[in-house]
């Protein structure tokens, strides 16, 4: 089983402890790859879109998402580990997930993610981790991935793995590691019913719009190689 880690923090803090924790369950039976954010990707989104209008390949960041992108394409199990950030994913996760926005089934959408796994785990102080979790979720759902599994915790003792009690830091360790359980298995999801319906209405959307254009979009163009929508169908 290849994985692909996306880690938002640097810090080899809770957040690092919770997933190297979720990762000895599944070490043995994965070829690991992990990115550390923003060290892999230090930049935000430009709004350039010369993604949706041309290709991915010439945006000014491509160096650094083409080997995160082509990684997580190759892998069977994603997992996003970052902890919360003022209720929400942290910044340098959200600029990730906004440099993969071209591959969102409005836009040019790789079938391979029809079939991933994806765990997100997430960490707070206080026990909120839904906002944080749905920030990810989001963007993996609209990628094509329907297997996506959550998993958070209240850290409560302080912010600083080191000073939390061995006792909470054994209890968080237990209970990562039983989510981590449903990961030995190796098993291929299907298409989830959501990612059956959003991939009907975006199919619907770019055949009405390819109809209209003389020359097709880089978008409806993907769609019409991909073998999603048919030419001929243009009126
Ligand atoms: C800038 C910042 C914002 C945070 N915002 C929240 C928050 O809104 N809610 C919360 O419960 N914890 C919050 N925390 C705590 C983190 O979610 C996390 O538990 C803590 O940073 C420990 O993880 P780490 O060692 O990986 O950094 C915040 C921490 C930082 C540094």
């Amino acid at each position: 089983m290849k994985i692909t880690v996306i880690n938002g923090t640097e810090v080899k803090g809770c957040t690092y402890h919770i997933k190297e924790a979720f990762l000895d369950v599944v070490r043995e039976k994965g070829e690991i790859t992990e990115f550390y954010l923003p060290k892999d990707l230090p930049h935000f989104c430009t709004g350039c879109k010369t993604c949706f209008f041309k290709s991915e390949a010439l945006c000014p960041h491509a160096k650094y998402v083409m080997p995160i992108w082509e990684s997580m394409l190759e892998s069977d199990l994603l997992v996003f580990s970052a902890p919360v950030y003022v209720m929400r994913t942290t910044g340098q996760m959200k600029a990730f997930l906004d440099h993969l926005a071209v591959h969102w089934m409005v836009h040019r959408p790789d079938e391979r993610m029809f079939h991933k796994k994806a765990a997100i785990l997430t960490n707070a102080i206080g026990p909120l981790n839904g906002g944080a979790q749905r920030d990810i979720a989001t963007s993996l759902q609209w990628l094509g991935v329907s297997d996506i599994r959550k998993w958070g915790t209240g850290l409560f003792e302080g912010v600083i793995w080191s000073e939390i009690s061995k006792k909470r830091q054994n209890k968080i360790t237990e209970k990562v590691q039983q989510f981590a359980k449903h990961y030995e298995r190796d098993y291929t999801p299907r298409k989830g019913l959501k990612v059956r319906l959003l991939f009907a209405l975006c199919k619907k959307m770019h055949l009405d719009t390819s109809k209209k254009e003389d020359t097709l979009s880089a978008d409806n163009q993907h769609w019409v190689d991909k073998g999603w929508i048919k030419p001929k169908m243009r009126a």
